[in-house]
């Protein structure tokens, strides 16, 4: 597998993301089944592992930190705090709270679950817009300090509120949604890392299953599937998007590739600082977006690909009103 790099670490150029073990897209598979795709990873060479402290509410630090503690001199733990299971009468709630001394106690549940002494790459997961960015900046370069995590980065930031984190300590890497149907970053936050030397991470990078070999059947979503919440995912978008598919599926076959492998491989083209980090809980597929770090596109396919999928010939916005709120003014 190719190599890249995140400030310090030397990481595989496809990371894993291990957000889908237990949460988000259905029911959680089993703590077998997770143990199984997490050692598949690393056996196929992946170093660079994602998990945060909001995934299934801890459950997903758990099971990586035990799969991966005999293993942990290997790779690169990328963990987030800043948003976080929070106990009411009703049950857990996500909250976010990048206030310095939630950050604090994140950090410390993270560090107990991932069983290390130390987190790689410590992300914000969201800007608490209530929280001046320089005040939960400076909780994360205390915990730097501290010896408890050895870089930080910040996640679905603006070019502006990056350029303000990293003025109080240097921002190791961005992470954010970033496909050929999601193009944001390239207002800005692209740029602005290059500029900083902070590494792209790009999230949700097979357009949440949708660029992969079959359509997803909306009616046998899990009732709990985030999707159903995502404009893109409504019937009628996903209709229409769907039209999409018939040329992307063509180009794969021209490239020589899968689907999934296309998506990926667009983004490795896209820059040499950029890791993509797919999510799955199957083995097969873990394989074959793998795969996409040999796959090599020509420039007149990528022309076509990108005029093929891009903000404007997609059908409905990312995210719904409440995610929307949460991120950074869709990235100025
Ligand atoms: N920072 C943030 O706010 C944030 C937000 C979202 C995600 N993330 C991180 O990014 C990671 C990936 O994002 P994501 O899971 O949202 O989106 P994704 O990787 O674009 O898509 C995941 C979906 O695609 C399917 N899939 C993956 N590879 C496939 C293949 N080769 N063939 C067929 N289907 C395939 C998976 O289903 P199967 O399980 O059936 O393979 C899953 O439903 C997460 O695990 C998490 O670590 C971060």
């Amino acid at each position: 597998m190719q190599q890249r790099q995140i400030g310090p670490f030397n990481v595989s150029a496809i990371g894993l993301g291990c957000m889908n073990l237990s949460h988000a897209y259905g029911q959680p598979i089993s703590a077998e089944q997770g143990e199984r795709l997490l050692l598949a990873a690393l056996d196929a060479g992946v170093t660079l592992f994602d998990t945060a402290a909001l995934y299934g509410f801890g459950t997903n630090e758990t099971l990586v930190g035990r799969v991966l503690k005999p293993h942990r001199q290997k790779i690169t733990l990328a963990s987030k705090g800043g948003v976080a299971g929070v106990p009411f009468a009703d049950g857990i709630k996500r909250v976010i709270d990048g206030r310095p001394e939630a950050l604090q106690r994140n950090c410390e549940d993270s560090l107990r679950r991932l069983q290390t002494e130390v987190i790689d790459l410590y992300y914000l997961h969201r800007w608490d817009k209530t929280v001046p960015i320089e005040d939960s900046m400076g909780a994360l370069a205390d915990l730097v300090k501290a010896g408890k995590v050895r870089a930080i980065g910040l996640s679905e930031v603006s070019a502006v509120t990056l350029r303000r984190a990293h003025a109080v300590h240097p921002i190791a890497a961005v992470q954010t949604e970033y496909s050929l149907w999601t193009r944001n970053p390239e207002i800005a936050v692209l740029n602005a890392c290059r500029e900083l030397g902070a590494a792209f991470v790009a999230f949700s990078p097979v357009a949440r299953g949708f660029l992969c070999d079959s359509p997803l059947d909306l009616a046998a979503l899990d009732a709990k599937d985030i999707r159903r919440s995502m404009p893109r995912f409504e019937p009628a978008n996903y209709a229409a998007n769907l039209g999409l598919m018939p040329a992307y599926l063509a180009l794969a076959h021209e490239a020589g590739c899968s689907p999934a492998q296309l998506a990926l491989a667009w983004l490795l083209h896209k820059s040499s600082s950029i890791v993509p980090i797919p999510g799955t809980t199957n083995v097969d597929h873990l394989a074959d977006d793998l795969g996409a770090s040999d796959v090599t596109l020509a420039p007149d396919l990528l022309a076509r690909l990108e005029g093929l999928i891009n903000q404007q010939t997609v059908h409905g916005a990312r995210y719904g009103a409440q995610s929307a709120g949460e991120v950074d003014t869709e990235f100025f």
